[in-house]
């Protein structure tokens, strides 16, 4: 049988990639075939080829077994330090749930025993003016794993910036988890 999920986060460096890495570790140690994607990164840094790595996709394909290329864990890979849209756009690179989608999809049919989707930042990051990284989660119709930064599962709260809204609100991590199940369910 196999299981695959979207890991998204309460926000960036909230641990997506350490859960991740961990999971697909103990996947990988216990005889499971497994696989990691980043469908996109930004913030990526050239690597003695010149090439375009990133560190969460290099930590995802370490724990991918049996091995997948770089390009099939992380096929868009940007090199500004910036958020994926902003960082697409001075690239020239259009950035879509359709693309993204395809991405992932190359290489959830693979059927591997376990495998792991992690987003960019939190839940609904921008790809573009009509998209964010929420409607990827949804297209691709996984479960989504919602990491929990430490200082948010201390305190007990969130901070959420509603869709079109400017200022952040406080909510309880209940109500977050709640309102964030209800529109992972929701249909696109
Ligand atoms: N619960 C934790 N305890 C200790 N260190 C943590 C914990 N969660 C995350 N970290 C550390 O915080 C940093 C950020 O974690 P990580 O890279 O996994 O976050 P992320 O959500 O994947 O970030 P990004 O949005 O950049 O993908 C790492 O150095 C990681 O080791
Ligand atoms: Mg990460």
């Amino acid at each position: 049988m196999s299981f695959a999920a979207y890991l998204t986060g309460t926000d960036t460096d909230a641990g997506k990639t350490l859960v991740a890495g961990a999971l697909l570790h103990l996947a990988r140690r216990s005889g499971c075939s497994t696989a990691g994607v980043k469908p996109v990164a930004s913030g990526c840094e050239r690597d003695a080829t010149g090439t375009l790595r990133n560190r969460d996709a290099l930590c995802l394909q370490q724990e991918t077994q049996p091995a997948l290329a770089y390009a099939q864990i992380n096929p868009i890979a940007l090199e500004p330090a910036i958020a994926p849209h902003i960082a697409a756009h001075e690239c020239g690179v259009d950035l879509n749930v359709a693309t993204l989608a395809r991405g992932c999809n190359a290489v959830l049919e693979l059927g591997r025993d376990f495998t792991l989707v992690e987003g960019a930042g939190g839940w609904r990051v921008p790809l573009n003016t009509h998209e964010t990284l929420a409607d990827l989660a949804k297209a691709l119709r996984l479960p989504v794993i919602l990491v929990v930064g430490k200082r948010e599962a201390e305190e007990g709260t969130v901070a959420v910036r509603r869709l079109g809204g400017k200022a952040q609100e406080v909510m309880t991590l209940e109500a977050a988890l709640s309102a964030l199940t209800d529109e992972a369910r929701s249909p696109l």
